[in-house]
């Protein structure tokens, strides 16, 4: 960064709306050029459409108002246009999807080297000799030559953090720039934000990773229905939290749960049994031999680094891939149905162009559910039954992953696999919504295999665990 100018960001005043309805309201946040600033808070409470704001990217229907600083210049909120020449150069963001950062007809090595020849005006073999070193740094070498499609959650991330980060604009949001990924990966990004800081880029992280906002350090602000309710520095806010929100917020870290696990049910055919499972993908060996009884009303948790084939596990469980050795026998006289998956990428469980309450309907329609079923599971999850007019892109990332959930547990399956189903949603949140999956599997006797990467949730939640 050594040669650019940094910038300091402000935001005064803003808010957003969707018709009458105020999402955000009367936002103000300074940081300092070099300074850091990590907002934390409830799924649904503005934070990403705060970052679109400052971006002006704010999708058509949605509007705002107030004043954004850049540098020593001030923008009207409203004119989302002014700051699209400050794109890359100046001001870039790390969108909540990884997805959407990555063009996916693009080798993994050509997205990152692209940006430095685009906007550093590098060489081609001097932008990809770049883009293999700051891949090789992330562990994943191995990748350079896929495309986005074959790679693994946690590393599209990485990638599109690479891809972003390596234009070098000296002002970085990033939204959700660790979720789904393991200890070690975490400490990777986390590495990476401390350079780009060291660097004295300007720094806004959204994050629901307490871990994260502490090891970030600067300044945390705590976001609720739309609003700051709490801002210091993130030492005092952290260790002495003075709103009762933020209280509950950090009370529901996995690591702080006071839960029992309690006890294997009592023992049953198995709903499917794996012997000596193996799976590669080209030289490239996952596992070699992973056995295990699934049972009606357990929650066994599924855990491994990232990129140790937890989601290739599930879709051999559930019969979407084929083992290379090994048997994996589902329980006869059950319908395809009763083996469900919680997509890592709720996104890609929705068709985009669908609003929710079609998709929802037409599942009901197709296999003789109820509404009520529907209506009393969006109320456990809190998610308001007016979001279901919407389209799945104007929901926030973790209302959308509760309405997968919700999808699913409707199915009333023998099996779900669900997949770092609590990625995008802030402790309290995932806390409920962990209980609910428990809970659902008890009640209705079904079997869940839960991916997570935490070990606190998968020690305190799950009565086994599979570890690849
Ligand atoms: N295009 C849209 N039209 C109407 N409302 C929207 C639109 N996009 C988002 N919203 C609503 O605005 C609120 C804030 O959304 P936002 O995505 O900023 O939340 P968030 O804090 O980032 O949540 P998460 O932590 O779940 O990602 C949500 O309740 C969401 O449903
Ligand atoms: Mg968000």
């Amino acid at each position: 960064m050594s040669g650019k100018i940094s910038a300091h960001l402000g935001v005064r005043n803003v808010s957003i709306s969707a018709g009458t309805q105020v999402l955000v309201r009367d936002i103000s946040l300074h940081i300092p050029a070099g300074g850091v600033l990590t907002l934390l808070g409830e799924s649904g409470s503005g934070k990403s459409l705060l970052a679109q704001a400052i971006m002006g990217n704010l999708p058509a229907p949605l509007s705002c108002s107030g004043v954004i600083e850049i540098g020593g210049r001030q923008y009207d909120a409203a004119d989302l246009r002014s700051r699209r020449a400050l794109w890359g150069r100046t001001l870039s963001l790390l969108p909540q999807e990884p997805w959407l950062a990555l063009d996916p007809t693009m080798r993994v090595v050509r997205q990152i080297g692209e940006v430095h020849e685009l906007v550093l005006g590098r060489g081609e073999t001097e932008a990809s000799a770049a883009a293999t070193a700051a891949l090789a740094r992330l562990d994943m070498a191995d990748a350079s030559a896929k495309y986005p499609f074959q790679i693994s959650g946690g590393m599209a991330q990485r990638v599109a953090f690479l891809a972003t980060h390596a234009a070098q604009a000296p002002i970085l949001i990033i939204d959700e720039p660790t979720k789904g990924l393991d200890s070690d990966r975490r400490g990777d990004v986390l590495a990476m934000l401390k350079a780009a800081i060291a660097d004295g880029v300007t720094l806004l992280t959204i994050t629901h990773d307490v871990w994260l906002a502490r090891q970030l350090g600067g300044e945390v602000a705590v976001m609720l229905d739309g609003a700051i309710v709490e801002r210091g520095t993130a030492t005092a806010l952290l260790d002495a939290p003075q709103h009762a929100y933020t209280r509950c917020l950090l009370a529901a870290e996995p690591a702080a749960w006071a839960i029992e696990t309690g006890h294997t049910p009592a023992h049953e055919t198995p709903v499917v049994s794996i012997q000596g499972v193996g799976k590669r993908f080209g030289a490239q060996r996952l596992f070699d031999s992973v056995s295990a009884e699934i049972r009606r009303g357990e929650l066994i948790a599924v855990t491994g680094p990232s990129g140790s084939g937890k989601t290739t596990f599930g879709n051999l469980v559930l019969g979407l891939l084929k083992t290379d050795n090994g048997s994996v026998h589902r329980a006869k006289g059950l319908a395809r149905t009763a083996f469900q998956k919680i997509y890592q990428d709720p996104a890609a469980a929705f068709a985009p162009g669908v609003s929710l309450r079609r998709s929802m309907q037409d599942l009901i329609d197709l296999h003789q559910l109820a509404w009520e079923d529907l209506t009393l599971l969006l109320e456990r999850l809190r998610l308001p039954p007016a979001l279901l007019e919407r389209l799945p892109g104007q929901v926030s990332g973790g209302e959308l992953q509760r309405f997968a959930i919700a999808r699913v547990l409707m199915m009333r399956p023998a099996l779900i696999f669900a997949d770092e189903p609590t990625s995008r949603l802030d402790p309290i949140t995932q806390q409920e919504t962990l209980l609910l999956l428990r809970e659902h599997a008890r009640r209705y006797q079904c079997a869940v295999l839960l991916v997570t990467h935490d070990h606190d949730i998968a020690a305190k939640l799950a009565q086994r665990q599979i570890s690849l």
